[in-house]
């Protein structure tokens, strides 16, 4: 049985090193040395790298030499072309010491090539390559939202480590990545790009993503220095319009939007990314409470932020920049380390000196905060990149294997009515029936890093794949993607209809094309884009066994599907492997255990829609109007957070508390038993609420507070513990201090946010 704790991460990593050596060790001499090899390697870097303090004081020493322009050169980022390359211009700024920073430029020759150009000016330090590897470089995984279904932090480690390991090959040095955007709203296009809406399952997804990325020391040639972004409340887009106003209260930022970029800071993340939107009145890319007071004063960090593209100009259309010279001011002197592709820094820096507008410890600082993470990079010892190494380290028979794991991982069943699913695979004629049934590229999803279409397995071969030559695919592609649909649609569904009458089962694959989730792509309807709709209901009424694939980066409305539908699978964006993935789950050689980190609404009336809400003074009663509910819609949603169903059946059984009551200090212990009761092997995530009944301030009618997924054969009963702790169970109180109050505390462990068994503790003084 394989279980996944998500809890201390940093301990994990620690044990899992701890049982190399042991499994060396058993093996004998060979694994003797092989374990002192090993023992080596792994100080070669802290050997390498130079202390705290030998880094501060070169860093002095740097910067007593520098020129004011070679100051503002290392502020600088500029970007290279989409395919990788650098631009001349790159070549000339860093041969004079004047560019801190690249991002797109890739591949390790052109990389290398660059980078000796910097090494030719007059200080020698070295450029930083950045890239967006958000799910993947070459190998493409599912995307954040879908690996977050996971429920399974370790997958996201490894995921992360491989990424960062094809990414490092090729130069990139550094990934614009973890988005650790909390976001509520499924019209916001990025949703796709982060953990959905908790801050809990964020945070673990958070501390996974950067530990998988930067490793125990970023330094190792195979790692990736992380970015945590962006920084801060961009989820909370006002409508779900990118790039919009936020408006947070200090009490939720502090509790949902920023712990998972405090559990980034926490696991290491060297960098974050100030963002686009308006904050309560200050753009967070000139928010000094956000950038200076929390993230310096309050949490010591002592990494680099760097703008978002070109958000530091940008202040002069929100509005607190009267011109671009201002907006240079307002960004550095609220903590903007590096800008990105704008280039007002080195622009108007110089003037604003000489004004007494800026101070030159403004600047100063930033290029040490900058130095300090090129620094621990290993950058000034290994400038380079081993070209040799770059083809094998990329897309390697090990790393499409574990895009492959970690795809089925994500996936989760949302329904399966009379064991529809899975389809054997002796059925002698099914029809596989979609606009992306047999498409590689929108599978890849937006941001896919290097990801290139042709490496991408579609559903189709997927299906192919599982099946013997004498089974008959009838393939018919049934419409189009397009948000109004085509003129051929209505002659298309007619295919369809044909080739789903003409086979034992049907798989159709119903969703949205990559680009309408990701940046500036958020949309007012949640609904099924075109005429796929139209197209669903005449497959469905022919009667046959109908398994509904769902590709999408976002939750969709999909009513109809829930009521009429025999089966839905909701598979994201799962990546290079998808096709191989879902075909594994279609055909039951892995069961589907993933559950949703996002709710799905019955309408984007209902929006905002999350399961941690308050109660409010007069929460919904369907039998009393004066309640906060609707005229219109039910105010429950169409699948709640966390929730997810497999092949199997799981019961929770003897939920025990340790202690009845427990001092504010104090912790308790919560025990849970989970049984496979069904006839298949499969996984469940059992997830674990809190509920502080009366506090000072309002709480969320439930909060999760851990999470385990487990693999159970069929009969397997096993035990969980889950430990509540005086974090998890406190709160900012109406003076922004962190507390824990006495008082009556609910438990639920449960397979959803919805339901499960209760149990119950008291905090005393
Ligand atoms: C803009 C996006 O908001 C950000 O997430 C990304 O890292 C940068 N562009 C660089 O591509």
């Amino acid at each position: 049985m394989r279980i996944v704790h998500y809890t201390s991460s940093r301990a994990r990593v620690i044990s899992s090193r701890a049982l190399d050596f042991s499994a060396a060790r058993e093996g004998g001499k060979w694994s003797c040395i092989s374990a002192f090899c090993l023992c080596a390697l792994m100080l070669l870097p802290a050997l390498a790298s130079p202390s705290p303090q030998d880094i501060e004081r070169k860093i002095d020493a740097l910067i007593s030499r520098m020129t004011l322009e070679e100051k503002l050169g290392q502020l600088q980022q500029l970007d290279g072309d989409a395919n990788g390359e650098y631009r001349s211009e790159h070549l000339e700024l860093a041969r004079k010491g004047l560019l801190g920073s690249t991002l797109n430029v890739r591949g390790a020759k052109r990389t290398n090539e660059l980078q000796r150009a910097a090494l030719e000016s007059r200080l020698k330090i070295p450029i930083l390559f950045g890239f967006d590897v958000i799910h993947g470089y070459r190998t493409v995984f599912p995307v954040p939202l879908a690996e977050a279904a996971s429920w399974d932090p370790d997958a996201v480690e490894r995921a992360e480590s491989v990424a960062a390991a094809e990414a490092a090959a090729s130069g990139v040095r550094w990934t614009f990545a973890p988005m650790v955007d909390i976001a509520r709203d499924p019209r916001w296009g990025r949703i796709v790009e982060g953990s959905g809406e908790d801050p809990y399952l964020g945070s673990a997804m958070a501390r996974a993503r950067v530990i998988g990325f930067q490793g125990r020391d970023y330094s190792s040639p195979n790692k990736l220095l992380a970015c945590a972004k962006h920084w801060v409340g961009y989820g909370a887009s006002e409508g779900g319009r990118d790039y919009n106003t936020t408006d947070i209260s200090e009490r939720r930022l502090r509790e949902i939007y920023f712990p998972p970029f405090k559990a980034a800071l926490d696991a290491g993340a060297g960098t974050l990314m100030s963002a686009f939107n308006d904050l309560n009145g200050v753009p967070t890319s000139a928010n000094s409470f956000t950038l200076t007071r929390v993230l310096r004063d309050e949490w010591k960090f002592d990494g680099f932020v760097v703008s978002d593209y070109e958000s530091i100009k940008e202040l002069v259309n929100h509005g607190v920049a009267a011109d671009e010279a201002d907006a240079a001011r307002a960004a550095l002197s609220a903590g903007v380390d590096m800008e990105m592709v704008s280039r007002l820094y080195g622009k108007y820096a110089p003037g604003l000196l000489r004004e007494g507008k800026l101070a030159e410890r403004t600047i100063d600082d930033a290029v040490r905060r900058i130095l300090r993470i090129k620094f621990r990079l290993g950058l000034f010892e290994r400038p380079y990149v081993d070209e040799s190494r770059e083809q094998a380290a990329i897309m390697s028979a090990t790393n499409i294997e574990t895009a492959r794991e970690v795809a089925a991982r994500s996936i989760v069943l949302l329904k399966n009515e009379r064991d529809v699913l899975p389809i054997s695979k002796d059925v002698r004629s099914i029809a596989v029936i979609g606009p992306l049934a047999d498409d590689q590229l929108d599978m890849l999803g937006s941001w896919s890093g290097d990801g290139r279409r042709e490496d991408a397995v579609t559903l189709l071969a997927g299906i192919r794949a599982k099946l013997t030559p004498s089974t008959k695919i009838n393939l018919a592609k049934a419409c189009s993607l397009a948000l109004n649909g085509d003129s051929s649609d209505a002659a298309s569904i007619g295919e369809a209809v044909r080739a789903a009458r003409d086979s034992d089962v049907t798989v159709i694959t119903l969703g949205e094309s990559a680009d309408m989730t990701g940046e500036a792509a958020a949309r007012a309807s949640l609904d099924l884009p075109g005429r796929q709709l139209e197209l669903v209901k005449a497959v469905i009424a022919t009667g046959k066994p109908t398994v509904v694939v769902l590709m999408n980066g976002r939750p969709l409305t999909i009513n109809w599907l829930a009521d009429n539908a025999p089966a839905i699978l909701e598979t994201w964006f799962l990546g290079s492997q998808a096709g191989n993935a879902i075909a594994d789950v279609l055909f039951g050689d892995i069961n589907p255990g993933g559950k949703l980190p996002v709710t799905f609404p019955r309408s984007v009336g209902q929006i905002p829609l999350y399961y941690d809400h308050e109660n409010t003074g007069r929460p919904a009663d369907p039998n009393n109007k004066y309640t906060s509910k609707y005229l219109d819609s039910p105010v429950t949603p169409l699948f709640p957070f966390g929730y997810g169903i497999s092949y199997t059946k799981f019961e929770l059984t003897n939920l025990h508390v340790s202690s009845q009551t427990i001092k504010r200090d104090g912790s308790v212990r919560v025990g849970v038993d989970v049984e496979n009761i069904g006839k298949r092997a499969g996984d469940e995530v059992v997830q674990l609420y809190i509920r502080h009944i009366a506090a000072s301030v309002t709480r969320p009618v439930r909060e999760l507070k851990g999470f385990q997924r487990v693999a159970l054969k069929p009969g397997e009963k096993h035990h969980l513990e889950f430990a509540l702790t005086s974090e998890q169970l406190g709160f900012y109180n109406s003076d922004m201090r962190f507390v824990v109050e006495p008082g009556d505390f609910k438990v639920f462990a449960g397979t959803s946010s919805i339901g499960g068994l209760e149990a119950g503790f008291r905090v005393i003084e």
